[in-house]
Parts: C-alpha cells; sequence; structure tokens
C-alpha cells in the first residue's frame, strides 16, 4: 500500500462531494459536511479546542462585537482585492496557513490546499505535520510557499527541516510559538484520537458509520508525515508528531529564535502572538511578520480571542513589520473587520479544512470563492473599492472590551 506522502496528486472530489459543495453557501454549510463525511474523532480533531473550548468559541463570536458603518453613494461597480503581503502582489488578503494533519481528512490533502492557494494567486504554509514533504509540494506548486516549523527536541531535526525549506525556495519560514508543549484536547481524548490510529471498539464503529472516508482513505494510502519520513532519530514518528507537543522542544526561547533570525535570511514570520510586549520585542529583533494567533483556540483555553488582541498588536507594531491574524475566520465580513483593525492579512485555518475534510479539492476552492465573494460584496455594500481603503471608520464596537478599535 502507498502512503499518502507520495508525490502524486490528491484524489478528485466525487460527483457527490460536488453536489454537496454546489448547495454550500457559507463555511458553515462546509463545516455541516465536513461533520457528515469524517468520522467523529476526525472531525472533533479537527473542529475541536482546548478544554472549555472558551477561546475556540470567542475567536469566532467576537467578530460578532463590531459593527459595520458603511459609506454610500461611491461608484462600487469594480472592487480590487489586490494586496501586498510580505512586500508581494497577492491577489486577496488572505493566505491559507498551516494546519498539520490535513492528509487524514483528504489524501494528500495538503497539496489540494496548496494548489488553491496557488488558483488563488496567494500564499500557502506548509505544516511541519504535513502530509506531503517538503520538497514534493515544491515539486507541484510553482507560487508562494511558506513552511512552518515546530522545534522539536532534537534541534538538528529542526534545522535540516528549515535547511530542506531553504533549498527548495520557500519564501518565508513560520516559527510556531504557542505550542511549548500540548493543549489539553479533551475531545481527543474522548474519542481516543491517535496517530497511527487506534483501534478501540469506539473507533471501529465511528470509522465503520464512515465508509466513503476509510474506503477514499485506504485506498490512497494510511496518512503520514512527510517531513518526518527518513529522517527521524525516533523511530515512531508518526506517533511522537501526533502526540501534539510531546517531542517538541518546550525550552525554546528568545535566543534560539534570534539564532533562526541569523541562519534564516528570507522572510521571518512569528505565529502565535497575543501580548503587544512580546510583539514589541519580534520587532526589535527584526521578524517580518507575526500573526496574531492562538491556534485557533486549540492551545491555551481562556486567552483573547485573537480579533479582541489585535488593535493593541497593531499599535504597538505601527507598520515596522507586518500582522497578520488568524482565529475564527468564517464570513468575508470577518476579514474586512481585521483588515479595518489594522490587520496586513488573515490567515485560513479551519474555514478551508471544512471545505477540504468536506468535499476534498473541490471544497477547499469553494471555501476561498465564498470568502472571496463575501469580502467583495461587503466592500462594495461599504462603499469600499479597494483593499487599502478598509480602515477604521467603517466600525463600531459593541463592547466596552473593544472599545481601543475606534480609537
Ligand atoms: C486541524 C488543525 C491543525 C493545525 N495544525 C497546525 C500546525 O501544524 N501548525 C501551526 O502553526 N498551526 C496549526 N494549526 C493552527 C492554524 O494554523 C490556525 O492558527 C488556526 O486554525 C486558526 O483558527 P481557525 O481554524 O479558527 O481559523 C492547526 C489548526 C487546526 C484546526
Amino acid at each position: 500500500m502507498s502512503t499518502s506522502s507520495d508525490n502524486a496528486a490528491p484524489p478528485a472530489s466525487l460527483p457527490w462531494h460536488r453536489r454537496g459543495v454546489g448547495r454550500a453557501r457559507n463555511i458553515k454549510s462546509l463545516r455541516a459536511l465536513a461533520e457528515r463525511r469524517l468520522p467523529r474523532a476526525i472531525f472533533d480533531f479537527v473542529d475541536g479546542g482546548a478544554e472549555d473550548e472558551v477561546t475556540l468559541r470567542e475567536n469566532s463570536s467576537s467578530y460578532g462585537k463590531y459593527r459595520l458603518l458603511p459609506r454610500v453613494l461611491v461608484d462600487v461597480s469594480s472592487t480590487d482585492l489586490k494586496t501586498n503581503i510580505l512586500g508581494r502582489e497577492s491577489a486577496l488578503p488572505f493566505a491559507i496557513g498551516p494546519t498539520g494533519g490535513a492528509g487524514f481528512v483528504w489524501p494528500r490533502g495538503d497539496l489540494a490546499l496548496a494548489k488553491t492557494a496557488e488558483a488563488a494567486n496567494i500564499p500557502y504554509a506548509l505544516s511541519t505535520t504535513s502530509a506531503v514533504s517538503i520538497e514534493h509540494m515544491r515539486e507541484r506548486v510553482s507560487s508562494r510557499l511558506w513552511f512552518q516549523s515546530y522545534i522539536f527536541r532534537q534541534r538538528d531535526f529542526t534545522d535540516k527541516l528549515i535547511d530542506r525549506a531553504y533549498a527548495a525556495d520557500y519564501e518565508a519560514l513560520v516559527i510556531t510559538v504557542d505550542l511549548p508543549v500540548g493543549g489539553n484536547r479533551e475531545r481527543d481524548y474522548r474519542n481516543d484520537f491517535a496517530v497511527p490510529f487506534k483501534f478501540t471498539p469506539r473507533n471501529v464503529l465511528d470509522f465503520a458509520l464512515h465508509p466513503e472516508w476509510v474506503y477514499t482513505t485506504l485506498r490512497h494510502g494510511l496518512p503520514s508525515f512527510g517531513n518526518l519520513t527518513n529522517f527521524s532519530p525516533s523511530k515512531d514518528v508518526n506517533a511522537a508528531a501526533s502526540s501534539v507537543g510531546r517531542n517538541y522542544d518546550s525550552s525554546f526561547n528568545w535566543d534560539d529564535l534570534a539564532r533562526i533570525r541569523d541562519r534564516w535570511s528570507r522572510k521571518l514570520i512569528v505565529k502565535g502572538v497575543v501580548h503587544p510586549l512580546d510583539a514589541e520585542r519580534l520587532v526589535g529583533m527584526g521578524v517580518d511578520a507575526m500573526v496574531v494567533s492562538n491556534h485557533g483556540g486549540r492551545q491555551l483555553d481562556s486567552g483573547p480571542a485573537t480579533i479582541d488582541a489585535l488593535p493593541q498588536i497593531v499599535a504597538t507594531v505601527n507598520k515596522r513589520a507586518e500582522v497578520f491574524v488568524d482565529g475564527g475566520v468564517r464570513r468575508g465580513s470577518d476579514v474586512f473587520k481585521a483588515l479595518a483593525l489594522g490587520a496586513d492579512a488573515v490567515l485560513l485555518g479551519r474555514a478551508s479544512l471544512f471545505g477540504l475534510a468536506g468535499a476534498g479539492p473541490a471544497g477547499v476552492e469553494r471555501a476561498v470563492s465564498i470568502l472571496r465573494e463575501e469580502l467583495v460584496r461587503t466592500m462594495k455594500l461599504c462603499g469600499v473599492t479597494n483593499i487599502a481603503e478598509i480602515d477604521r471608520q467603517f466600525l463600531v464596537s459593541t463592547s466596552p472590551f473593544c472599545l481601543n478599535a475606534n480609537e
């Protein structure tokens, strides 16, 4: 049997996936398709967050604290969504962010995500724990690629991953810093979720109830981690990588990041920042961009929603680096609000992953087109014709917690 790290195209969406996608009007419907198609353990791995999932919920719901204040009588017959991300043109003000385990939801799912990003002319960030390796991704995708790296206890292992991304001409390195230890993802424990998959009575029944996912997965090879095979000193690298955080280096600190800054001469992005003092220090260190992120509520629970953390980070950074944000973005109007609060771009996490999980490549394309169409409509209804015009004049906050939005 092949493994999902082989350098082959991801399988195409089947006719019934396409029918589902055709009916999907929003990201919520793509999530519903994903929930129907995936075994519960896999769906919960994607959908779930840490502990009581307070941060997970608030990432999304906090966008609801802002109202849009439209301008009228503007000629909005044409709108331009182009913007600059890391100094290069991007067709849309968003990128597809790193999501490990995409191969669990669709064979070689990372490639489907990257191909959609390529077609949309936006950047794509490959996760350390992708199914498709750094090199295979580069062979198949000629557009902008970023490599997201976790820091393994075996530092030379991490160094080699970074060197491989450099050799494969990745434009940027994303260092994720909000995972010194794994988050307490209780759904995964409840579902006996593990890689390699555990065959407990609960899981066997779960898989049996989702025959299409089982068939597609087995036919194209059990998911593995393309970057970690033939490379790790650990014999069971899949197991190590999947037990979130167990193999990562919790001693990683500012000095270590400075060494990476010295070593990586291209664009450096630090992902997982919510504290303005950290933002200040990162600017001082010369990072090119940071992502205001709490890992989609999968790590520290009860941290702030990223849209609430964003304004202070933007004010602190004060254009000395680019500021991206992710977490809870499910509508084009969410993208608009993030840009209005000063983000340079938004990273998609579950939005694109739900599309992939629900319907394969056609689902990812639909996710991106839904957000694009919703953003265009929001811009037109707000009297905005291009991305640079989106600013705080279009926002009113309904909560004292985000009063500083209108400063
Ligand atoms: C299934 C899944 C896997 C993820 N894997 C990674 C990863 O490998 N590296 C990383 O930096 N972030 C990872 N993330 C976090 C995302 O990059 C992003 O921060 C988060 O999904 C944003 O929240 P949203 O999904 O609500 O949009 C993952 C998120 C999900 C849902």
